[in-house]
């Protein structure tokens, strides 16, 4: 794949519309990049997507995971002058949700809107400081009433809504601007990993599993975990940059530019320490750039990963990303091309003799 249509794949993932609970579009780009490489494919019970590269030989396997599903909104219902009321779907703040544009997936196609935000001249000194309530807000979507939301523009109650924003390559290319990074660049690395793999003949079996559900508690994870009885465990996400204005190194280590990073500490996992090393020393001889992040907040499917069958050796590699659970994000094409590297080099290295050591605890 060019570097050209590796961006335009980052492009489409980013662009389409899939909040949790919703992932179909993300599922079928996925599954039409793997489809000339895979062995098999499944899809678990909740929507997960599930390919294999067959090693007939080796007695692991290794599971790689991304999410694809993205925050949004959910129509909770309809006001008699044609405003929709919404559920949120994941962790928002209220400040990222007002004053946007939505699009709402209709059974009769996508809907534009904005989530109104009550205009600055009416508001007291009080009222004017304060953070609005996620409780009173509302999409706009141009309709006149109920009855016009319902019949000519489809929408019914239990629709998704997802951030409208667009991809865009900045610096010439090396940033890209965009909403879903969380977690549609893990998604890319997983789709670039596996293709990478079946052409250089990985030396264990490769499931790769594009999950749904992560942003509201990992759902996606938990079933396609049971299904793909991993031995060794790789989950690939969105870093958290802390390399701007107003975020602190206390808060999050990495940033843009300086290379994947691997998770010590999140509120959902503690990684397996000789895998977590193994990462690190394999960096270092590969002189891949390497960050390392420790938080205090955060949760990443690798923990519903390790959890499976009788415990998995999982790590956490993120690709830095700035301004997470937002409309914009933002994230630079050097740490994606080194993440597929360093991840390719990992399952590269998993002869059976290496998964068995990692495996084990003496
Ligand atoms: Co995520």
């Amino acid at each position: 794949m060019t570097s050209d249509d590796f961006e335009k794949l980052l492009e489409e993932l980013t662009n389409v519309g899939g909040p949790s609970g919703f992932e179909e579009p993300v599922r079928l780009i996925v599954e039409r990049e793997l489809a000339p490489v895979i062995d098999g494919r499944e899809i678990d019970g909740l929507g997960s997507s599930i390919s294999t590269l067959n090693n007939g030989t080796s007695r692991y396997r290794v599971l790689l995971t991304a999410h694809m599903d993205e925050l949004g909104l959910l129509v909770k219902r309809i006001t008699p002058e044609g405003f929709l009321k919404f559920q949120p779907i994941g962790g928002w703040l209220p400040q990222a949700i007002i004053g946007q544009r939505w699009i709402v997936k209709t059974h009769k196609g996508e809907i534009n809107g904005i989530t109104g935000i009550k205009t600055i001249h009416v508001m007291s000194p009080k009222e004017r400081g304060e953070v609005f309530d996620i409780d009173g807000m509302f999409i706009d979507v141009g309709a006149t009433s109920d009855e016009d939301a319902r019949n000519r523009l489809g929408i019914r109650p239990g629709d998704a809504v997802y951030p409208d924003s667009k991809f865009k390559a900045l610096e010439g290319g090396s940033r890209f601007i965009g909403k879903a990074w969380d977690d549609r660049v893990g998604v890319a690395v997983l789709i670039q990993v596996m293709k990478g793999l079946a052409e250089a003949k990985a030396p264990i079996t490769v499931v790769g599993a594009a999950t749904v559900q992560e942003e509201i508690g990992l759902r996606g994870a938990q079933t396609s975990g049971y299904l793909a009885e991993a031995d060794i465990a790789i989950n690939l996400e969105s870093g958290v940059a802390g390399d701007y204005p107003s975020i602190s190194l206390d808060e999050a280590q990495e940033e843009i530019g300086g290379g994947p990073s691997i998770f010590f500490h999140d509120s959902s996992m503690i990684p397996n320490t000789k895998f977590r090393d193994f990462v690190v020393d394999l960096a270092e001889r590969e002189n891949i750039p390497i960050q390392f992040n420790v938080l205090s907040g955060y949760g990443q499917d690798g923990s519903a990963i390790q959890r499976t069958r009788g415990g998995v050796p999982v790590v956490n590699i993120g690709v830095p990303t700035r301004y997470l659970h937002s409309h914009q994000g933002l994230v630079a094409r050097s740490d994606i091309e080194e993440c597929v590297r360093l991840v390719t080099k990992i399952v590269m290295s998993f002869t059976d003799d290496v998964v068995e050591n990692l495996r084990s605890f003496d």
